[in-house]
């Protein structure tokens, strides 16, 4: 079975670099060409959704020119990518905190967004300024502001309001670059996704890596919590 909704955290470019001596913006930049490779490799296998943790809200305690970095490599990856993954029939999505980035970004998210809402093909939708707890604490802040009663806001009701809400939860969650963590990425909607860590770092992953965890997913048993499914053959065995 493919999954529907993937979701990635991309880890492991400041290491990438620093193997090859290089600053650590050039991984960052080496992981631009990573995620556009990916989209594309996820699309041809039929997942539906890809959603990336690209800037974490606690990515802002690295140095000013390692976030000033991030930013100007957004607006060069969107006038350097945006057409082909249009193109390509590529949705783009933005989700995370708007009001702290610049005019500027902000601006290049809107384009991104506006430019691709016709497509169909997959849904990107790239984590900047985001944290699974901001979503939750913006999630019930638009609750509350929409006056719901406390008795009507079930799980479904507040999921309404996260960030995500138009995509199904993922099914697979990556982490690249060999630390076992979620870093704050999908706390909500993760909760029944298989995980997948992979030391590989990301301005290294490609079709293999994907494939690698693709295969690991086709053979996990989700149970969500109820019992074992049978096997094929049970009946056969027990016959
Ligand atoms: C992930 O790579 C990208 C961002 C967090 C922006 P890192 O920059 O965290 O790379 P490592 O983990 O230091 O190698
Ligand atoms: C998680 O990676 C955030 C992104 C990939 C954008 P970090 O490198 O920030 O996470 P920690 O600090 O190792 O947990
Ligand atoms: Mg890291």
């Amino acid at each position: 079975m493919v999954p529907r909704h993937v979701a990635i955290v991309m880890d492991g470019n400041g290491r990438w670099a620093k193997k090859r001596f290089m600053p650590r913006f050039f991984g960052h930049k080496q992981g631009v060409d990573a995620l556009v490779r990916t989209v594309l490799s996820c699309a041809d296998r039929g997942i539906e959704y890809l959603t990336v943790f690209a800037f974490s809200s606690e990515n802002w305690k690295r140095p000013t020119e390692e976030v000033s970095g991030l930013m100007g490599l957004v607006l060069v990856a969107v006038a350097k990518y945006l057409s082909k993954l249009a193109d390509r029939g590529v949705r783009i999505r933005i989700v995370g905190d708007r009001s702290q980035v610049s005019d500027k970004l902000r601006q290049a998210w809107e384009q991104a967004e506006s430019s691709t809402r016709h497509n169909t093909r997959i849904t990107l939708s790239v984590a900047f300024n985001y944290g699974g707890r901001w979503d939750i604490v913006q999630a019930c802040r638009q609750a509350i502001a929409s006056g719901i009663a406390p008795e009507d806001l079930d799980e479904a009701a507040l999921n309404s309001f996260m960030a995500l809400s138009y995509a199904p939860d993922p099914d697979l969650f990556i982490r690249t670059g060999g630390e076992v963590r979620i870093s704050n990425f999908m706390l909500w909607q993760s909760a029944y996704s298989e995980l997948f860590f992979s030391d590989c770092l990301w301005p290294e992953f490609g079709d293999a890596e994907l494939d690698a965890a693709l295969a690991d997913y086709a053979r996990r048993d989700r149970r969500f919590g109820a019992v074992q499914s049978a096997p094929a053959n049970a009946a056969q065995g027990a016959a």
